[in-house]
């Protein structure tokens, strides 16, 4: 007969000892006790790949800071979360994000967790001026560009638009690789998108660089559901933002099953202006953790009718957005 007791351990988090399930991580943990803990890099759909270390925690005994998302709780374990260290650390990895990155449409909670840490990213300078050969370098591993030491150096580069579907915007990219796992073997299998250079230079990227539509992409756009910065956008999100039309207060969300196959994903259909604007899949559900195929992400325009047939959907979703404001 097997043993299914559950062994637990106890951690001090904080000076409060408490007891969670063996292999629990100290994020978990930390969520346990509402301690708000910042993640860049972490899904709970997503194996930890540690490429952040925003949410790193100190350990009685550990020289380094500690990742919260991916250290298992040990027995006798004492965890403090909010030191100077910690707190420093912490602001570091935004600021340095925060001076190179364009962080603008990342959720709002990172937002709040760089006013907590009191991100400063003026304080590297005014940002350099966009440089033009980043994706040229990323193919020649190790030549990385000079920098001026007055200005911060940013990853700005152009928006890759190329195709109908959705888009890429490296200039709001962290590198936090989630799109990377999502297309590789935590949910889609694909491997389309790798990191490609070194250092700054880094950069996710198609094989070769090809655009999407050449590339082994399939279109399911699971890299867009975990993208935590808007990098990777649905096209018609990425349009109406551009326009100043993108408006979430006005839009409704409904869920519903897909209709293309009897595996039964949960779709939620973002809804503005009698449109949709985007679909998204739950990640709490037992099916889809959050992932979709072409068909359940993409295919719904059959239930729009366009005007005539010259009107694409985009155009359509631009026009509607317009006729309501
Ligand atoms: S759409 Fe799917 S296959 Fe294409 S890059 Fe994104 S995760 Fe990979
Ligand atoms: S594109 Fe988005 S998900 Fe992919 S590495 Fe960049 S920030 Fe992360
Ligand atoms: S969230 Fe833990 S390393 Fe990124």
């Amino acid at each position: 007969m097997s043993d299914t007791t559950l062994r637990t351990v106890t951690v001090q988090l904080d000076g409060t000892d408490i007891e969670v399930a063996e292999g629990t991580t100290l994020l978990d943990a930390c969520r346990s006790q509402d301690i708000d803990t910042p993640t860049l890099c972490y899904s709970d759909v997503l194996h930890p790949v540690n490429a952040c270390r925003v949410c790193v925690v100190e350990v009685e005994g550990s020289r380094p800071l500690v990742p919260a998302c991916s250290r298992a709780a040990e027995d006798g374990m004492v965890v403090a979360t909010d030191t100077e260290r910690v707190r420093h650390s912490r602001k570091m990895v935004l600021e340095f994000l925060a001076s190179s990155v364009d962080l603008s449409y990342a959720a709002e909670e990172v937002h709040g967790w760089m006013d907590r840490y009191q991100v400063d990213s003026g304080r590297y300078g005014p940002p350099a001026p966009p440089d033009g050969d980043r994706d040229e370098r990323k193919a020649h591993a190790g030549h990385h560009g000079a920098v001026d030491g007055f200005t911060a150096e940013t990853v700005a580069q152009p928006a890759k638009i190329d195709n109908a579907l959705y888009m890429r915007d490296y200039s709001r990219c962290i590198t936090c690789y989630k799109c990377v796992e999502a297309c590789g073997e935590d949910a889609q299998n694909t491997f389309a998108l790798t990191v490609a250079g070194r250092g700054f230079d880094a950069g996710v990227s198609t094989e070769y660089d090809f655009a999407l539509g050449d590339s082994a992409c399939v279109f399911c756009g699971n890299c867009i559901s975990v993208c935590p910065t808007g990098a990777i956008m649905f096209r018609s999100e990425y349009e109406l933002r551009e326009a100043g039309l993108w408006d979430e207060d006005r839009q409704e969300v409904t869920r519903t099953v897909c209709s293309f196959c009897g595996v039964g994903c949960n779709l939620d259909l973002h809804v503005q202006d009698n449109r949709i604007v985007k679909v998204t899949s739950p990640q709490d559900h037992d099916v889809t953790r959050g992932h979709l195929c072409i068909k359940g992400r993409f295919g719904y325009d059959y239930v729009q009718q366009l005007p005539d047939p010259m009107t694409t959907p985009i155009d359509e979703v631009l026009a509607a957005a317009r006729r309501s404001t």
